[in-house]
């Protein structure tokens, strides 16, 4: 029996040359190690080998078994390797071929609009920092000196959450927010999204985008004049406006207050349907912060003085771009937003 393992042995690995094929592998697989194989076969067989030789014939047995295994497993790996040596030496690449056209993303307009915004604040000094869209009553109106039953709350109509939350109406909780932490001097820029409810049109919808800024120090150091300083060089920046005036207003949470109007970019003042026939655009809001919103972040008004301004991004994105229609922002239709593929740089 030793003899024919013996047989066995050189047969398989005559047939485990170097050049086996995948098949012949198989076929000395079957043949030798099958489940009806030679080496299956002789265990059978056992019994009829003398009890003393049975271990050594079933160690012999084990051996070829272990080193016919490892043979396979060598030459399965070469054959794997040189497959992949063909295919890899097949695959040709042909550079003079043109090349596929890849069309790239680029970030939303509003998105590029407020960080231009944003370059231009910061060049001034100002830090930009980020609050919550989900506010509640203290921060969104009280402390912004909208007292319980102000008719002003009713000019922003609010999405009330469960439990007395809400929505923020504007980026103005910015300056509540930033100033309950943090001690003048301070010169921030709030950007973020708002919420009222408002039906989509031309010139609104029930989500936007509000830049908010704000610049506190002693009294006396941030006057009405750095508002206007401030303020006309960010217009001029953005816009390129040629001139702005400044319009008295009311804001609960300004005093005085006023807004800012450029001179009609279209019409350059002479008047037409964009401007009403008045010649002027209102940008933004502003203000010097009204001493009951110092006090509401206890900040002594005696000691203390700044001024406030407050702009919604896709309306100065209308403005800015010349899109008559709010609407084009939100609705993500390819058609529109490729058109501002990037309006930093050489485009602005
Ligand atoms: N919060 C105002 C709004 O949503 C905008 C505004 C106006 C902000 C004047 C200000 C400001 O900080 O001083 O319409």
């Amino acid at each position: 029996m030793r003899d024919q393992l013996e047989e066995i042995r050189k047969r398989a690995i005559a047939d485990l040359g170097d050049d086996a094929t995948e098949t012949q592998i198989e076929n000395v697989r079957v043949r030798v190690l099958g489940r009806s194989g030679e080496l299956t076969e002789i265990m059978r067989r056992m019994r009829e080998v003398p009890n003393e030789e049975r271990p050594v014939v079933g160690q012999l047995v084990n051996q070829i078994k272990r080193e016919l295994e490892a043979r396979i497993a060598v030459l399965q790996e070469k054959l794997k390797a040189a497959a992949l040596e063909k295919s890899l030496s097949e695959a040709q690449l042909d550079v003079t071929l043109s090349g596929m056209k890849i069309r790239r993303g680029h970030v939303h307009p509003i998105h590029q609009i407020l960080e231009w915004m944003l370059e231009i604040f910061v060049g001034m000094g100002f830090e930009v920092a980020m609050t919550q869209d989900v506010e509640d009553d203290f921060h969104n109106f009280e402390a912004l000196n909208f007292t319980a039953h102000h008719p002003a709350r009713e000019m922003q109509d609010t999405f009330y959450l469960d439990g007395g939350a809400l929505l923020r109406t504007h980026t103005s909780n910015g300056q509540i927010r930033v100033m309950e932490k943090r001690q003048p001097p301070l010169a921030i820029v709030c950007p973020g999204r708002c919420f009222r409810r408002d039906e989509l049109s031309v010139r609104a919808s029930p989500m936007f985008t509000q830049l908010e800024g704000f610049m506190v120090d002693r009294r006396g150091k941030i006057t009405m004049a750095h508002l206007k300083g401030v303020l006309t060089e960010f217009t001029k920046a953005f816009f390129a406006a040629t001139a702005v005036r400044f319009r008295a207003s009311y804001f609960p949470f300004t005093e005085p207050s006023a807004e800012l109007d450029m001179r009609c970019l279209l019409c350059n003042g002479a008047g037409c349907a964009v401007c009403k026939h008045s010649g002027w655009t209102e940008v933004l809001g502003c203000g010097m912060i009204h001493p009951g919103v110092l006090r509401a972040v206890h900040y002594d008004p005696a000691e203390y003085q700044g001024f406030a301004f407050g702009m919604g991004v896709e309306r100065t994105g209308l403005l800015k771009l010349g899109v008559g229609d709010m609407r084009l922002f939100f609705e993500n239709d390819q058609r529109f937003i490729a058109q501002f593929p990037e309006l930093s740089g050489g485009a602005r």
